[in-house]
């Protein structure tokens, strides 16, 4: 059955709509039927030191490693490629040097202004990060040492991680929304001593101080030595002679040469920490390493995105999140794409801003959030038409569920029903994606993100750690490790097991809930614990209840998430004034700019609500399932109250909810 004049391909069956992928596509896919997809996945089930060995051939090694897989699951062990020693950079920029893609485009930058851009092919990259390497040796960086990143995506971006990989140091790339607190917070936690950064970002013609943020932060990171600034914005900074550099000075200083060997780092060798919010505490330095987690990224790439040499790959995360590491910087640069990077909105200055990039560059396979999605969709469709987007073959989402009427308008009104879409389920801890369709093999379900990745075995698990069978709803777990799992937190021996192994013993817990169909496929159903997406990105409740607590009008706050028609969740704030503290909507301003200037924007709360009280257990627990229920004003719904402290609690709060 047909939904549209143009899409042949879409049927119902049990009343369920599923995409077929289209002939045209599965031709020339690297995996072209679902028989062909359940062989390779059950050999690299059945024999993943096989399967692991043959996909390390996509990456070069400077020595072979000598056994694929060592370790022990259960206790949060796990190592792989053991013995091998590679370089990142060298596999992402020098091995491309002796082929034709040589003088390929590699970088593509789009700036907000469309007269911003720049083009840097392989041998551009290689001449820049090879110097920028030089540069940071220069300033006292080696093999081990920390570097924190906190740039806007600008081509130096990049350039600067894979500089880093060059020497062996370790990145820690903190998104440019990030406060001045958050930064210092993870270069304290990182223990960086050398920070890059920019003059400014720019965002809707305005621009975001950046090196004032990174002023702020390192009055209280003494460790720090050197602050290299990219000149972006030109806008009025301080610059301190002693402890700052410009990087457009640095990288041309006589004393800086081209030539810089890349580091043969060990395949366990840490290669980045990428800080991410969890239910309690502070935010964790997820640790990924360098043999596995590249080899894992390439494979993901190579038959998720079904990458063609010709191919120019475009996802619009930005690098200061996991997408924009492996999707944007290493997995694609280590396949040699050309990947188009690009700073600014989704809609500024018009709505049709991706669609003018899209043409612009001619994107074969373009990546982004549900989010994005749902916010362009609201635009008159003309935005879209307008321009010609015949160059797109293939389509992706990731970050959270896509409800089927964005993930319809997608495949529609930007794939014009000819582009597959992938639905990608996976995490900061998980390297690269877990769980998707292969584009040429697995028909798409809207809203689903179909099936385990090779070498990836999910389970669901009731509330005993029990394993369930399909059409069963429970935890999403995962049974075995692959080599792009996290190998540890940053700092902390023992929290990697602690907070994903322990839960279900000798199984790897996402947070997720999900659903495993009788087709087997996988529907993601949100996060189990108190962690809020909101456009994708994960903000602990616990991070913002500190937040709007270190208001001083403000006693106590209870934060939880709430379902948002653009965003996917809001944030939703209940909040206890100080005695004798005015309630105003200035002052729910002034906790919102508190948010601010502790996280950074993307905590801002949606909702305040002023209280007296919370509901709490008689053990003082509060009942956040209570909260959530009020703020999505599913007041029938609200379930038990009886071991509520006060039940008279519940009632006040319905009365004063914020619609
Ligand atoms: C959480 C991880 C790694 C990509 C960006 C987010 C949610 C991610 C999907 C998807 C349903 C998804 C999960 C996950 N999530 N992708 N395709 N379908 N949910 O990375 O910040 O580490 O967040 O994002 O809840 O646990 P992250």
């Amino acid at each position: 059955m047909s939904s549209s004049a143009n899409i042949t391909y879409a049927y119902l069956q049990d009343n369920e709509l599923q995409f077929v992928p289209p002939e045209s596509f599965r031709k020339e896919a690297e995996i072209k039927s679902l028989d062909e997809y359940r062989r390779l996945y059950r050999y690299s089930i059945e024999n993943p030191d096989a399967f692991w060995a043959e996909q390390s051939g996509l990456i070069d090694w400077h020595r072979n490693w000598k056994k694929v897989y060592s370790g022990n699951f259960a206790e949060g062990e796990h190592k792989w490629f053991v013995g091998g020693k590679l370089n990142v950079s060298y596999n992402c920029v020098d091995r491309h040097l002796n082929t034709w893609r040589k003088n390929k485009a590699a970088l593509i930058w789009q700036g907000e202004r469309r007269d911003d851009f720049r083009v840097l092919t392989y041998n551009d990259l290689w001449n820049k990060v090879s110097r920028f390497a030089n540069v940071l040796k220069k300033w006292g960086v080696s093999k081990g040492d920390r570097v924190a990143i906190y740039l806007p995506m600008i081509p130096e971006l990049i350039i600067a991680m894979l500089a880093c990989t060059r020497i062996g140091a370790i990145h820690n790339v903190i998104f440019a929304g990030f406060s001045a607190e958050s930064l210092r917070e993870r270069i304290l936690d990182s223990g960086a001593r050398l920070v890059i950064t920019a003059d400014g970002g720019i965002r809707r013609g305005a621009i975001v101080p950046l090196k004032d943020n990174v002023d702020k932060a390192l009055e209280h990171c003494p460790g720090v030595h050197t602050c290299i600034v990219v000149r972006q914005a030109h806008a009025d900074i301080d610059f301190w002679t002693h402890r700052d550099k410009w990087w457009h000075i640095e990288i041309k200083a006589p004393d800086i040469k081209t030539d810089c060997p890349p580091e043969p780092m060990d395949s366990e060798d840490p290669l980045f920490i990428l800080y991410t919010s969890g239910s309690t505490g502070k935010p964790k330095g997820v640790l990924h390493t360098t043999g596995g987690y590249m080899v894992y990224a390439a494979t993901t790439m190579k038959y998720i995105f079904d990458l063609k040499d010709t191919d120019t790959f475009w996802c619009t995360a930005d690098s200061g999140w996991i997408t924009g590491h492996s999707y944007v910087a290493y997995a694609p640069l280590a396949l040699g794409a050309t990947v188009v990077i690009y700073e600014g909105l989704c809609n500024y200055p018009t709505p049709d801003r991706y669609w003018q990039i899209i043409e612009r560059f001619k994107v074969n396979i373009f990546y982004t959030a549900p989010t994005v999605i749902r916010s362009l969709m609201r635009e008159k469709e003309e935005w879209v038409n307008k321009h010609d987007l015949s160059s797109l073959r293939l389509l992706g989402t990731v970050g959270e569920s896509i409800n089927p009427e964005a993930w319809l308008w997608y495949h529609r009104v930007v794939g014009k029903g000819r582009c597959p879409i992938v639905d990608t389920y996976w995490q900061t801890e998980t390297g690269g994606i877990i769980i998707s369709a292969l584009p040429g093999a697995i028909s798409a379900k809207p809203g689903s993100a179909a099936m385990p990745f090779f070498g990836v075995e999910p389970v669901i698990l009731d509330s005993q750690g029990n394993e369930t069978s399909e059409n069963s709803e429970g935890c999403l777990a995962m049974k075995r490790p692959w080599p792009g799992l996290m190998r540890g937190v940053y700092g902390a021996p023992n929290r990697f097991f602690e907070t994903y192994m322990s839960v279900f013993p000798g199984y790897y817990f996402t947070g997720d809930g999900a659903r495993l169909d009788k087709d087997g496929y996988y529907w993601l159903l949100g996060r189990m614990d108190d962690v809020i997406n909101v456009s994708g990105h994960r903000i602990g409740t616990s991070e913002v209840e500190g937040a709007i607590t270190e208001h001083s009008d403000v006693a106590e706050a209870a934060v939880v998430g709430y379902p948002h028609v653009i965003k996917g969740e809001g944030i939703y704030a209940y909040v206890i004034l100080k005695k004798g503290v005015q309630e105003s909507e200035e002052l729910k301003n002034t906790i919102r700019q508190c948010v601010r200037r502790v996280i950074g924007p993307i905590a801002t709360p949606d909702k305040i609500q002023f209280t007296e009280q919370l509901p709490k257990t008689r053990s003082g627990k509060i009942m956040r399932r209570i909260l959530r229920k009020i703020a999505a004003g599913e007041f029938e719904q609200i379930g038990d109250i009886t071991t509520l402290a006060d039940s008279n609690v519940v009632d006040e709060l319905i009365k004063h909810r914020q619609p």
